[in-house]
């Protein structure tokens, strides 16, 4: 059986089409040791294989082959070393492919696939290398014409098909994200229980990673911010190496990964379970945003309107903590804000963190639709020495994120167990424990 996806993809494809999608590769890290496989997620997206060095052919008008994949030989002396493989028999029987072929068969399979075809779906720039398979491939074909064939004249992004697919999730995408989001929650209040001044920072990175690894995740979505005082300003900091002192702020963005779905949720507390005064005023200050926002959620609501409340209501507060000056519309105008939340309120979340589809389409701002997931995540940052600001609110960097689905009538919070408002921060803090190894 062909697998799901690639059924739907061929049937939205224009007539007198094909459409060639690329797995990922091994990459190197150092010397002779790759870096952990992470498969395409296009090609997992459509194809559901997960193995590296695979190509997908989707040829709906083809009399026979519909579906082709290209795929790593089965070598017995290779698989000792790396594990079994599906091989070209396994394309077939496990994979649902009408034809496989071995990828080093590429070249001179892959043209005939392409003869008389007028458009071609293929994302250019994501793979060089391929990409000049690809134009050979073509090229290949051209080179015959005198024999009466012709090659496509047209390419295709395919992610004008695919990630409008990807942005509205099914019920199975849903129970993988929602295992993802589960998880990723117990690392975040695994990590609440832990903290304590005099830790470092990848303490709490391998108790948060061990907890989603022990929970089935893969692994993590994106790389672990574990950011305390100075670090929880910086907004993608990841290299999580500084001693967590008494009365700093720690933020800690980090999302598991399962059946390559992300989590992506952001908390922030203070490392000795109680916030000071001005840590507390500038965390209600990002969770007056974070809730306004999420209370905005509908089918029909502008994505572009989300960010603009955050934008508000972070002016306003603000205002209020006397850290920028003038009226609100000033504020919003003139882009004072910015000195303080310095990045976009959220974005699609799938399974690529920053998952694909458009935010705008044509002239408009994308209206929410049910199925859609993104991430909500108001932030304030204020470094030490920033301009104008009292010494108190030094080093406290606040973002909190939380993924939220449209539904048919409004919103669900993926992530709503993460405790967030301050009493229950403050109470799972107190609920101390040491992790079992
Ligand atoms: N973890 C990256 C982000 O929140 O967008
Ligand atoms: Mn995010
Ligand atoms: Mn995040």
């Amino acid at each position: 059986m062909k697998p799901t996806r690639v059924v739907e993809f061929m049937e939205k494809m224009e007539p007198n089409s094909v459409a060639v999608f690329a797995g990922a590769h091994e990459i190197k890290r150092n010397h002779d040791t790759d870096f952990e496989f992470r498969q395409d997620t296009d090609f997992y997206y459509l194809t559901r294989l997960n193995e590296p060095d695979c190509v997908a052919v989707l040829a709906p008008s083809h009399p026979e082959h519909k579906y082709v994949l290209f795929v790593r030989p089965r070598i017995r002396e290779e698989e000792i070393w790396t594990g079994t493989r599906a091989g070209v028999e396994g394309a077939i029987s496990q994979h649902g492919a009408d034809a496989a072929y071995e990828i080093n068969k590429l070249s001179d399979v892959l043209p005939k696939y392409l003869q008389n075809v007028e458009k071609l779906y293929y994302r250019l720039g994501n793979d060089e290398h391929f990409d000049q398979k690809i134009i050979a491939s073509i090229k290949h074909v051209r080179e015959k014409v005198r024999g009466g064939v012709y090659a496509p004249t047209v390419i295709i992004d395919p992610g004008t098909l695919l990630h409008e697919m990807r942005l509205r999730k099914s019920e199975g995408d849903l129970n993988s994200l929602r295992r993802a989001v589960a998880i990723s929650a117990e690392g975040h209040i695994a990590a609440m229980k832990h903290c304590k001044p005099g830790m470092y920072e990848y303490e709490l990175e391998a108790i948060i990673e061990y907890v989603f690894r022990r929970n089935g995740a893969t692994g993590v979505g994106y790389p672990s911010i574990v950011g305390s005082g100075f670090n929880s300003t910086i907004l993608h900091y990841n290299t999580n190496q500084c001693q967590i002192k008494d009365g700093d702020l720690v933020l800690i963005d980090a999302g598991a990964e399962y059946n390559l779905f992300s989590g992506d949720i952001t908390r922030a507390f203070p490392a000795n379970g109680k916030f000071t005064r001005a840590q507390q005023a500038i965390y209600e200050a990002v969770l007056n945003a974070n809730k306004e926002v999420i209370k905005m959620v509908k089918p029909g609501e502008s994505f572009m309107k989300l960010h603009e409340k955050a934008v508000e209501v972070v002016s306003e507060e603000l205002l209020r903590l006397g850290l920028v000056a003038g009226s609100r519309a000033e504020v919003v105008e003139k882009e004072s804000y910015k000195k303080f939340f310095m990045h976009r309120t959220g974005h699609w979340l799938g399974m690529d963190v920053h998952d694909v589809g458009r935010y705008k389409v044509g002239d408009d701002w994308r209206k929410l639709e049910p199925g859609m997931v993104f991430t909500v995540e108001p932030g304030i940052y204020i470094a030490e020495g920033t301009e104008g600001v009292p010494e108190e609110y030094f080093n406290i960097g606040v973002r909190i994120e939380d993924d939220v689905l449209v539904t048919e009538t409004g919103f669900e919070v993926l992530t709503a167990m993460t405790p967030k408002e301050v009493k229950d921060v403050e109470a799972t803090m107190k609920e101390s424990v040491m992790i079992a190894v």
